[in-house]
């Protein structure tokens, strides 16, 4: 018998899809320095709402434009964040005042946003934090929170019931999973347990119980690990880094999604410089593929509700790439352990054709050195422009490399000298 505790989401699409959009927007848009920005500034809640909650106002929001910019990148789902750290919802809660309906908004902007990105035909996902900065049973703890070392902390906790927080929770996430049609992805963020107890995890969100609330509601759901519980979830989601290999739990390797930003907040961040270059983005995606994870790229759109001039200019670089090269990321895996990745590359595999793709991160010197390939290659030609890639090169040059080399079995493709006109340039290789 499966119970709530042994069932898995339906994750056959995901490791076929690869590619999907994040989206962080709340009511921390509007001071656009973070939307940690209560949590760093130690902003007192009324001051924050007096700020923001009364004036948020997303006049230019068009979710059909989103939904567009995210196909065009190649994106093939979405998480959108119904509530924040900040516990501000984007969607009309029963259970709380603190929504967009009560803003100059007055709307539900999650509908919209999930019946959007549904007509692009790509798959929804909802995020929902587990911290929450607002609701006024959630225990204020020393670690995190605008409250964390106030003064009288004890006293504002006097009356707290955490317990009123966790069902206030499950009714939340059922309100989402019963309202809102078919969900493919519950993110929840995130669980941070001390050794004395006085961080927070499983048992401060009744973890458990909410686990059984969204596997009763919608089975097939993906859930990620943030709840803090060994068991039930379906995802790895490393943050903010590009993992050496593919994510292994006691040594098995798991289903897993690295989340990026593309300028180092979620939120949006008016003045933030660090932003990716396009190269360092469309390498990111090459390289989770190449170890076999997905990537959730994210956008923190503005306060009026539109994606900003630099974040349209990074999906559309994703997009011209991916006009060329999708076939090299959908459908794709790590290569085969027994193949060595050429210096400078990166390889993914599909399996089911029997094609891989050699990502050229740095455009070799003219010839492409594959080892163990030799008898192996049946035909070999660019992405971009669908060109055949001579095999074994011709010239007296490489006979006298390849001699060099001294390995029996080294296929050395001949390549031209500039490198093609795309970001990262890929040779498919046709096996037998
Ligand atoms: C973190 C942060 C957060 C962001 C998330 C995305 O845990 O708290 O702001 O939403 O990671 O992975």
């Amino acid at each position: 018998m499966s119970d709530h505790t042994t069932m898995r989401g339906d994750t056959s699409w995901f490791v076929r899809d690869r590619f999907g959009l994040f989206i962080h927007w709340g009511l921390y848009a509007m001071p656009a320095r973070h939307e940690w920005m209560r949590h760093n500034e130690k902003t007192p809640t009324a001051d924050y709402d007096a700020r923001y909650f009364t004036r948020f106002e997303p006049d230019l929001h068009d979710p059909a434009a989103w939904a567009q910019a995210a196909a065009d990148a190649g994106m093939k789902y979405v998480v959108i964040t119904a509530k924040h750290h900040e516990g501000f919802c984007l969607w009309d809660s029963k259970h709380t005042d603190y929504t967009a309906m009560n803003t100059p908004a007055k709307r539900d902007l999650i509908r919209p946003l999930l019946e959007a990105f549904r007509a692009k035909g790509l798959r929804v996902g909802l995020y929902y934090s587990l911290l929450d900065w607002h609701h006024p049973h959630c225990v204020i703890d020393p670690h995190i929170g605008p409250y964390r070392d106030h003064a009288d902390r004890a006293t504002m906790n006097e009356g707290r019931d955490q317990r009123i927080y966790a069902k206030y929770m499950r009714d939340q996430v059922t309100e989402l999973l019963t309202g809102y049609g078919k969900i493919d992805i519950m993110w929840f963020d995130f669980s941070y347990p001390k050794p004395d107890g006085t961080g927070k995890g499983k048992d401060d969100w009744e973890s458990d119980a909410l686990l059984k609330v969204v596997r009763s509601l919608q089975p097939h759901i993906i859930l990620d690990e943030r709840l803090d519980l060994p068991y039930g979830w379906d995802i790895k989601t490393p943050e903010q880094y590009q993992p050496r290999r593919g994510v292994t739990v006691d040594g098995k390797p798991v289903v897993w999604e690295a989340c990026q930003t593309f300028s180092g907040s979620w939120g949006y961040h008016r003045d933030e410089t660090t932003w990716k270059s396009h190269e360092q983005l469309i390498h990111m995606l090459i390289d989770t593929v190449s170890k076999g994870g997905n990537l959730l790229m994210n956008v923190g759109p503005t306060a009026r509700g539109e994606f900003d001039a630099r974040a349209l200019d990074r999906l559309a670089a994703y997009g011209r790439w991916m006009h060329h090269h999708q076939h090299t990321i959908y459908g794709c895996e790590a290569a085969p352990a027994d193949i060595p990745t050429p210096e400078g590359c990166r390889l993914t595999w599909n399996p089911a054709k029997k094609r891989l793709y050699v990502h050229c991160l740095v455009w070799p010197f003219k010839y492409l050195w594959l080892e163990g390939l030799e008898s192996r290659v049946e035909y070999a030609q660019f992405v971009h422009d669908g060109s055949e890639i001579r095999l074994q090169a011709q010239d007296w040059t490489a006979s006298h490399a390849k001699e060099q080399a001294g390995l029996k079995d080294l296929l050395m493709l001949e390549l031209p000298t500039p490198k093609p006109d795309a970001v990262v340039p890929v040779i498919e290789l046709f096996l037998k």
